[in-house]
């Protein structure tokens, strides 16, 4: 077994880790952030993973409800779910605030969440949603679950192997176990290296997570790519023996991922520089705008556009503010950086020149709810794939 350097993103702080006021004259703690590339297993991992208690604590501040797009992606996959596999019973993994299973729950379908976060499974309780406030693994004693979804959870364990089996003793004998996680391929093609943080112990390719499955004796049937997050996938998994029928859909997706090189090391391999690329064209932009005097505010204050800041070096010395729409994120600082987080009323009252955009797998939302900046002559600028004034 070799490893690869696929990212070094320096030492970072935990990206979710909120400042309030009181910290900041405290010290903060920075962690090795570096990606690498097990050569056998195909997975690309974090080199220092952290305990997960660290990251998915009481106060974990993202709430997956913050955006309409995704509740929409959400509604959508629940009436897919329902029509196609009639399921009778639904446990959800990470279910965060009951974003998801609220449109099985509405069905009259029987649900359960797992939630270690406190801070978001109260969100889900108020919804009606049971939740079980407690990590998911193979000692978990559930059992015979129709449907099981880890959506946007697989990539944040740590322990895949344990999480994994545990997904093959909760199935029923012909039940779905669906994944969804952002692609590998587009983490490489759309050098969305930010989406690099402690909070992701994995990248995720299809061949990867098909070998995966298989050690634990689950099979991929189907696959969707999906445009959530940048470009995931949502992969369907059953017992070796269930009946499920795979499509054409999976030999498709892994002949992608093999036309593109994800079997081979060179991908991989050249994938650091890139990254060290966007940042020095990044800086070299926001340096001009500095230089003119123009104003620069961010807008939303997700865990990649700390990774983003941290590793460039963009503190108040660029962005002014940021703003975000989470309750549990405003007054707060952003770690690293410490650049303060405040309600979005405060862009239309700092009537920024430009607003950099970092959430950018929403940026269509946002921008449609920002068109008002154009009335000052604002503009808009995306970091990802390459950085780019709109
Ligand atoms: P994510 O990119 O990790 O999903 O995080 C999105 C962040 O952006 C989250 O903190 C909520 C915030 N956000 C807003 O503040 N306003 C918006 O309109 C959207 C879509 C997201």
């Amino acid at each position: 077994m070799s490893k690869i350097l696929f990212a070094d993103l320096g030492a970072q702080p935990i990206p979710n880790n909120f400042l309030s006021a009181d910290k900041l004259r405290a010290p903060e703690v920075y962690y090795p952030l570096r990606a690498m590339l097990d050569t056998e297993t195909r997975l690309v991992q974090l080199e220092t993973p952290l305990p997960r208690e660290a990251i998915f604590h009481d106060d974990y501040p993202y709430f997956s409800s913050q955006s309409t797009t995704f509740l929409k992606h959400a509604e959508m996959y629940a009436h897919e779910m329902i029509e196609r596999f009639h399921p009778k019973n639904v446990v959800e993994v990470g279910g965060n605030d009951g974003y998801l299973l609220q449109y099985f729950k509405a069905a009259g379908i029987s649900v359960l969440n797992y939630e270690p976060c406190t801070s978001v499974a109260a969100a889900a309780e108020a919804k009606g949603i049971p939740t079980y406030p407690g990590f998911f693994g193979s000692d978990t004693r559930v059992r015979m679950n129709d449907l099981m979804i880890a959506n946007n959870v697989l990539a944040h364990v740590p322990d895949l192997d344990d999480f994994v089996s545990g997904f093959r003793e909760a199935l029923a004998p012909e039940g779905v176990a669906t994944f969804e996680f952002p692609h590998l391929l587009n983490l490489i093609q759309q050098n969305q290296f930010d989406t690099i943080y402690h909070e992701h112990y994995s990248y995720l390719s299809l061949m990867a997570v098909t070998k995966l499955f298989m050690k634990h004796g689950l099979r991929v049937f189907d696959v969707q790519e999906l445009s959530v997050h940048g470009g995931s996938l949502r992969v369907f998994a059953c017992h070796m023996d269930a009946h499920h029928v795979p499509t054409q859909g999976v030999v498709d997706v892994i002949h992608h991922e093999m036309e593109f090189g994800l079997h081979e090391d060179k991908v991989y391999e050249s994938f650091a520089e890139k990254v060290r690329a966007t940042k020095r064209e990044l800086l070299d932009l926001l340096i001009i705008l500095k230089r003119e005097r123009y104003s620069i505010v961010g807008y939303g204050a997700p865990a990649k556009g700390n990774t983003l800041l941290n590793y460039c070096g963009i503190g108040s010395d660029f962005l002014d503010f940021v703003v975000d729409t989470t309750p549990a994120k405003q007054g707060m600082y952003l770690p690293g950086s410490r650049i303060p987080v405040k309600h979005p009323a405060a862009l239309a009252e700092a009537r920024p020149n430009y607003v950099l955009i970092l959430p950018w797998n929403f940026k269509d939302e946002i921008m449609g709810k920002l068109a008002h900046i154009r009335d000052w002559g604002g503009k808009f600028i995306v970091p990802i794939p390459k950085p780019e004034v709109i």
